[in-house]
Order: C-alpha cells, then sequence, then structure tokens
C-alpha cells in the first residue's frame, strides 16, 4: 500500500523514506541525477536522533579543550568577527549503497540505503581553521571533536551526535561551520543555526547542530566515532567484533553510480543513454568513469560533464549501443591516485554495511528494433 503520510520538513514527495523516525530519506536517482547543485527539497537526510528547535538569539558555539583561549560565540559573532566563505561539497553517508550489501546478507538495524544517501550543496560559513586560530589551540591537540544539540538514544544511554576529524583536516580551508545551505538559512533538518562541514569525508564527520567544539590529543569518544561508522573484513560480527581494532572511518573511497537508466527497466532499441554520479575521496579528483556490459572485460570512458569542484561529486554519461535483449551496464570509477573500485561486494561486506564502493550494475532489457 502506498505511504501517504506527509512529507516532513519541507522535503518533495518523491523522496524515497527508509526511516520516519528518526527521519531518514532520499531523492529517487532521475531526481539527484538532474541538477548538479541538489535542491534543499531533495537534498537526502541522515538523523539518529531529535531534530532539536535551537533558539537563534540564545545559541552559543562554544570552544574548549587544548587550547589557549576558550571561545562562546552567538551567531552574530560568528558572522560579524570572522571571514565568510562559500564553496560547493557533496556529502555523502558512509551508509550510502547498503541495500547492495544486504541483498548478500542481512544487515540488521541500519537504514537501507539504495544510491540515494548523497548530495550536493552550496555552502557558506565560517572557514573552521580561523575560528581554531582565534582560540590558540595548544600544542599536543591532534584531533577535533564536536558534539551535536540532538538527542540520540543508544544503549540505553542519551546523548548528542558527535565525532571528530584531525586537527590537520580540520585546519584545511574547505571545512566550515556553515550556516547557510543553497543561499539560505540552514534548514532545521539539516543542522540549523551551524553545522560542520568536512568535504571528502564520511557524512558523519559534518556534524549537525553544533554546539561544542574541543580540542583533544584523542579522537573523540562519542558512539559514533569510538564504536559506529568503524570498518571491519567480512567475517566479523557485531558480537564477536574487537570494536578498538576497527578502521575508523573519514576519508571515503572512490565510488560511481549509474541514476539512469534504472534497473529492471526495459529500454527502446537504439542507443541508450547512460547517466550517473561519481564521487572521489579526500580531495582527489575523479579522473575517468569506465562503463562495461560485458562484465568487466572491456570498458567504455565516459564523458564528464558540469564544472569541476574540488568538493563535489562529477557528473557523467555516456551513450552505449545495446543489441536487442537483457544487458548489465557496470560502473567504475578512478580517482587522481588510481584508486578504483573493487568489482565484488562480497569481498568488502562489513556487519555495519558501510563503504560499499563495488562496481554498481544494472540489468536492463533493450526491445528489438521495429521493421
Ligand atoms: N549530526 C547530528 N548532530 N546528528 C546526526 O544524526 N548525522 C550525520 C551527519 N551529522 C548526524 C549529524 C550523518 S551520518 C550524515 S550522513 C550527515 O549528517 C547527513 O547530513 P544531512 O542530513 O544534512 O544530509
Amino acid at each position: 500500500m502506498k505511504d501517504e503520510t506527509p512529507m516532513p520538513f519541507g522535503k518533495h514527495a518523491a523522496l524515497l523514506v527508509r526511516e520516519r523516525q528518526p527521519f531518514n530519506a532520499g531523492p529517487p536517482p532521475e531526481l539527484l541525477r538532474r541538477a548538479f547543485v541538489t535542491p534543499e527539497e531533495l537534498f537526502f537526510v541522515r538523523n539518529h536522533g531529535t531534530v532539536p528547535e535551537v533558539d537563534p538569539a540564545g545559541y552559543r558555539l562554544a570552544v574548549g579543550g587544548m587550547v589557549g583561549r576558550p571561545l562562546s560565540l552567538s551567531l552574530d559573532d560568528l558572522r560579524d568577527r570572522f571571514p565568510s566563505v562559500s564553496l560547493v561539497a557533496t556529502l555523502q553517508c558512509a551508509g550510502n549503497r547498503r541495500t547492495e550489501l544486504m541483498a548478500i546478507e542481512p544487515i540488521p538495524k541500519e537504514a537501507p540505503w539504495d544510491t540515494e544517501a548523497i548530495s550536493n550543496a552550496h555552502w557558506t560559513g565560517v572557514p573552521m581553521r580561523a575560528v581554531l586560530e582565534a582560540a590558540e589551540v595548544e600544542e599536543g591537540a591532534r584531533h577535533v571533536a564536536f558534539d551535536g544539540l540532538d538527542d540520540v538514544e543508544r544503549q540505553q544511554r542519551h546523548f548528542g551526535f558527535g565525532g571528530s576529524i584531525p586537527l590537520e583536516k580540520a585546519l584545511g580551508p574547505e571545512v566550515l561551520l556553515a550556516y547557510e545551505m543553497n543561499g539560505a538559512p540552514l534548514p532545521p533538518t539539516h543542522g540549523f543555526p551551524l553545522r560542520v562541514v568536512t568535504p571528502g569525508y564520511i557524512g558523519a564527520r559534518s556534524v549537525k547542530w553544533l554546539s561544542r567544539i574541543t580540542l583533544q590529543a584523542e579522537p573523540s569518544d562519542n558512539y559514533f566515532q569510538a564504536h559506529a561508522y568503524k570498518l571491519f573484513p567480512p567475517q566479523v560480527r557485531a558480537e564477536t567484533a574487537d570494536w578498538e581494532r576497527g578502521l575508523m572511518l573519514g576519508e571515503l573511497s572512490i565510488t560511481a553510480v549509474i541514476c539512469r537508466p534504472q534497473a529492471g527497466e526495459t529500454l527502446p532499441a537504439g542507443q541508450v543513454l547512460v547517466q550517473g554520479y561519481a564521487l572521489a575521496g579526500g580531495g582527489r579528483r575523479v579522473e575517468r568513469v569506465d562503463l562495461s556490459t560485458d562484465g568487466g572485460a572491456t570498458w567504455i570512458t565516459a564523458e564528464l560533464v558540469d564544472e569541476y569542484h574540488r568538493w563535489a561529486w562529477r557528473f557523467w554519461e555516456a551513450r552505449l549501443e545495446l543489441a536487442p535483449g537483457a544487458h548489465q551496464i557496470a560502473v567504475r570509477a578512478w580517482d587522481s591516485a588510481a584508486n578504483t573500485q573493487p568489482e565484488d561486494a562480497r569481498k568488502i561486506w562489513n556487519f555495519k554495511g558501510y563503504m560499499n564502493n563495488s562496481w554498481h550494475r544494472v540489468e536492463v532489457h533493450v526491445e528489438p528494433s521495429e521493421r
């Protein structure tokens, strides 16, 4: 039965809702691929808890820990005392494309994202490094931890979502304390009044409803840094995991996805237009996107479209000649370090369902040509 519940937060009615409470949703592939900068109503939402209502007049950002000068900054302080910069950056959740891993073996209690836990926006805010400089970071500080104002429940405890990034990353000009998204104040569900934007990293490090920045020697001990968002080999299960040994996720890996045609589509005879997105992690470039219709024996190079923005996804397209019948189209991208994507999702399956960047494949059927 069709879900008739209205879409919350002014979001587009076509969004694929993966969870209602907390709200988790993203746009179907054809809408996702329509605009290089994702309109706010289509931008995916990944919430682990409540969407807090924050009074902008009483709001203060605390900066503390290993600093010479602890700060308490109002929104006016952030706007008036610091530079403002804008950049285009893509956010992608580490759980994007989890459903393909779930098809191999179930992954209970995790959001079933298809290819829509990704979006691209124009962000405006204060460079994080300007605030860190004002706070006079002390020697020995190595990590910058963030705490959100939301209320998340895990393991019978209530706390705010949090995480951290290395100080070295936080000092990069691309890391922002954003108060605007696509030229408008940050919407409530995307972190009003202030969020971190950490381009090139998994979405979890872009903490929304930011309340506190803490300079420290070690990564954050928040559940979402110390426990979740860690990567394990395929044989490890939640019950057997030694959480200390998981790979703590930070930089994104190279990925590419086919948005059009969609899986299971029947296409008229003739040329087939194939379109999608690709994203490289850590500020590397998407150098090439390859398509194969013979299981990876041979590859066709797709064309990269739209301008290059260092921290944004890259749209690509190609026209394929496909004979009548069934076909599988596979895509893989390469980045500027010549990293590419693994062929087989089974080899990177992990019990939390993170970082699935295996070749993306869609099965299509081409109709016989009319006489
Ligand atoms: N920040 C807070 N405070 N609470 C959250 O649940 N989710 C994180 C991150 N920041 C989250 C958060 C995750 S996992 C992702 S992928 C991004 O926000 C998603 O950002 P968006 O909802 O604006 O798309």
